[in-house]
């Protein structure tokens, strides 16, 4: 009966097919299809059972529980914990701060990861189409929609920038290979640095490569793309991060460094390290973004949400601390400064690579797993713009994948350029705390600040008191009331104040 309905309405109105793919219970998918109209009833919808599609179900699952797992990870892990972490870290006083990025990681940012997975599997679709598709099944008001929106806009921006520092990791790859840390010091590393910033060609043709090798994983599809890159470089990444914790734990400073970062000095903590700590955790762990609600997207119906989000978050904090235990033990050990921000990872373990014996080894395998951590991150972003557009316009994923890939490079440059031709160009000059930033420190801002927060929110909002309490139970498949009580407390309340917090203090500062 259904589908001579929708063919009707198609013929009679001119209608436009919005195919949707979702997950039925038993692993049984098929296309759903919206007939949307703008006739006399403007906003009706029709729908049909399109045919059973195994092929389609097969390239839209993950594999198995371990690719999905290897894949959310890696989207989680990356700059933000090795490059990020370690630098706010060091210049908010060590274990103090970890102590609060660990709780707000657990009782804020965790809660969001499992609303957006639960999203994702619910909508089975981009986290546009996703979320359209739970507005509509659940006759919840269209305002939510935005959230599918923001994400989807927030991705694409932070690719564009992130993609910037992924080509300086492939670029240290290379110099530590070349033997260009050999001996060099302060002075040395600092002009390797800002001689690299002042030269645009070479950081365009790091920039380029880097987005290259995105595209080339995205082309692959879920399957052949994204799992098969997962899947080796995600343990790969992990050997990596131990060799080098264990390394540290040779060095004289190591002793420093556990002491740096797990003797809370509560004095060191100041109300603007709790705001970076907790802004650091929905960072860190990917929320936000709509990366999570695509990869839950991939979910089949039986998985445990929950047991998978403690995995995923549990591997995250631990990156972030192993990350610590590898870095801090060299800066102690050559006597550099812990606090020295951004420049942590690209000026001063350099430093320390330069005084050690085997350092271009240690540098170049410190620097691939830096970029191993970053390349399995941007690919989860370049994949919520990339499925939007297959699911939208129909596009085959070579042609979506180039067309994002070169849009986001092409937006990228204005990043790069501002840290050498527009460096003297500060965008928001006229709003006081912006006097001198950068397009990239505004845009970076602007997205961390102000874009994830919101959606967050809009998230927790959603989910937390909108959405009906026994549609998500089932959704979510929590094992027992108290874990379901305290997961949506979190969700309601916790994640809430501190995400308020965090836009408060940017907005009126
Ligand atoms: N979590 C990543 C990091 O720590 O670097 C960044 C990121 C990747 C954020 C993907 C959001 C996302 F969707």
């Amino acid at each position: 009966m259904l589908p001579e309905i929708a063919r009707i309405a198609e013929i009679a109105a001119g209608a436009k097919p919005l195919p949707f793919r979702v997950g039925f219970p038993q692993g049984r998918n098929r296309e759903l299809t919206f007939y949307q109209y703008h006739g006399p009833i403007s906003g009706a919808i029709f729908r049909s059972w399109g045919e059973h599609m195994p092929e389609y179900v097969a390239q839209s699952q993950w594999s198995s529980r371990f690719a999905f797992l290897m894949a959310a990870i890696g989207s989680a892990v990356g700059l933000g914990n090795i490059w990020r972490f370690p630098y706010l870290a060091g210049e908010n006083g060590g274990s103090a701060f970890l102590l609060i990025y660990v709780a707000a990681t657990l009782a804020m940012a965790m809660p969001v990861l499992i609303a957006e997975l639960a999203l994702g599997r619910m909508g089975g679709g981009s986290p546009i189409g996703s979320l359209r598709h739970i507005v509509r099944e659940n006759c919840s008001s269209r305002f939510w929609e935005l959230i599918g929106i923001l994400a989807t806009i927030c991705a694409f921006l932070v690719l564009s920038y992130y993609c910037v520092i992924g080509g300086w990791t492939l670029r240290y790859v290379y110099l530590a290979i070349g033997g260009s840390f050999a001996q060099i010091g302060n002075a040395g590393s600092y002009a390797m640095f800002t001689d690299f910033m002042a030269d645009p060609m070479a950081m365009i043709s790091w920039h380029l490569g880097y987005m290259l090798l995105n595209v080339v994983i995205a082309l692959g599809g879920l399957r052949k793309g994204i799992e098969k890159t997962v899947v080796v470089l995600m343990p790969l990444l992990f050997v990596l991060l131990f060799a080098m914790v264990i390394y540290g734990a040779t060095m004289p400073g190591f002793a420093t460094a556990v002491d740096f970062l797990f003797t809370p000095d509560f004095s060191k903590l100041t109300p603007f390290a709790v705001l970076s700590a907790i802004g650091q955790s929905f960072f860190a762990l990917s929320v936000g973004l709509g990366s999570m609600i695509i990869y839950g997207a991939y979910l089949d119906k039986g998985a445990n949400i929950p047991g998978c989000a403690v995995i995923i978050t549990g591997a995250d904090v631990l990156v972030a601390l192993l990350s610590g235990l590898a870095i801090f033990p060299l800066v102690f050990s050559f006597a550099l400064e812990p606090s020295s921000g951004p420049g942590l990872l690209f000026i001063t373990l350099p430093i320390a690579f330069g005084q050690m014996s085997g350092g271009a080894l240690t540098g170049a395998g410190f620097f691939l797993l830096v970029s191993v951590a970053a390349l399995t991150s941007s690919i989860s972003l370049l994949e919520v713009v990339v499925t939007r557009l297959e699911e939208r316009f129909g596009m085959t994923r070579s042609v979506a994948a180039w067309l994002v890939g070169g849009v986001a490079w092409a937006l990228g440059l204005v990043s790069l350029l501002s840290f050498n031709v527009w460096s003297g160009v500060y965008p928001l000059a006229w709003l006081g705390m912006m006097k001198t930033s950068s397009i990239f420190a505004v845009l970076d801002f602007f997205c961390l600040n102000l874009l994830i927060p919101v959606t967050a929110l809009l998230i927790c909002l959603y989910m937390g008191w909108v959405l009906a309490k026994g549609t998500i139970r089932d959704a979510l498949g929590f094992g027992g009331e108290a874990s379901f009580r305290s997961w949506r407390f979190c969700l309601r309340f916790v994640a809430p104040l501190g995400i308020i917090s965090i836009l408060a203090v940017a907005l009126l500062s």
